[in-house]
């Protein structure tokens, strides 16, 4: 397969067309940033450290049947996954309260949720990503019913099977966001990347951060922690 036109730039990595029209090669940058783009960072070593994480992630969700877009490894930052028609809606799940829950609804910082909260959010960086509720969703024609409920069911299955795997590399998920597509059957798959970038990860021995809170707070060098979660889920998987 070959590499061919740059199709878009994101926040960590670029996507690439190939000469397959079902198929495209995304790229991790060593690139972090923070309050929708508008602080950028370079962090040297962090795309391979994502493009690893994410790889394993992926394999693992496989494993268990839930059906997403990436397809295999190219080298320690390519990667070639499944074309699709990304839905303009990202699914955040919250295990725990934590970022925007905290700040917006002043809840305590770490309460256990229950039931989890899962939420929407209308993609779109001119827009600073709004909170989108169901009635927005189908009005505007962002999702069908049917894919809303499927991406509610996908995301409680994909969040059980999460907390499973980092709860054995004693690693507590707090919350995380997920991007799902359509193919061309209109199937839904999990899409997007899975990394520290998209989730909040926290040592259960130390409580430090293990994932992009370092860096949005400033509190020290985020590979470390990404290193630390590669290095743990190397160990199970
Ligand atoms: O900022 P907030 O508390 O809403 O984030 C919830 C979760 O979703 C965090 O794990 C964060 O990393 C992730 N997220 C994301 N991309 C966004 C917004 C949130 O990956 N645009």
């Amino acid at each position: 397969i070959t590499r061919g036109a740059l199709k878009y730039t994101g926040k960590a990595k670029q996507v690439y067309t190939t000469d397959d029209p079902d198929i495209l090669w995304v790229h991790y940058l060593d690139q972090a940033t923070a309050l929708n783009g508008k602080v950028k960072e370079t962090i040297s070593g962090k795309g391979e450290l994502n493009s690893a994480i994410s790889q394993l992630l992926f394999n693992y969700l496989t494993g268990n049947n839930i059906k997403n877009h990436y397809l295999h490894s190219i080298s320690k930052t390519d990667e070639l996954i499944t074309s699709l028609d990304i839905l303009p809606i990202e699914v955040v799940t919250r295990n725990y309260a934590s970022g925007h829950f905290v700040s917006k609804f002043a809840a305590t910082p770490m309460q256990k949720l229950t039931p989890i909260v899962q939420e929407f959010y209308y993609k779109s960086d001119a827009l600073d990503d709004p909170f989108i509720n169901d009635s927005q969703i189908l009005a505007l024609n962002y999702a069908t019913n049917d894919e809303l409920t499927k991406l509610r069911a996908e995301s409680t299955i994909i969040n059980r099977h999460l907390i499973d795997l980092f709860r054995q590399a004693n690693i507590q998920l707090i919350d995380f966001k997920l991007e799902f597509g359509r193919t061309k059957n209109g199937d839904i798959l999990l899409a997007d990347e899975l990394s520290p970038d998209n989730m909040r990860l926290v040592d259960i021995a130390t409580g430090n951060s293990l994932d992009k809170d370092v860096f949005r707070k400033h509190s020290g060098d985020v590979t470390v922690g990404y290193q630390e979660v590669l290095t743990r889920l190397q160990q199970i998987i």
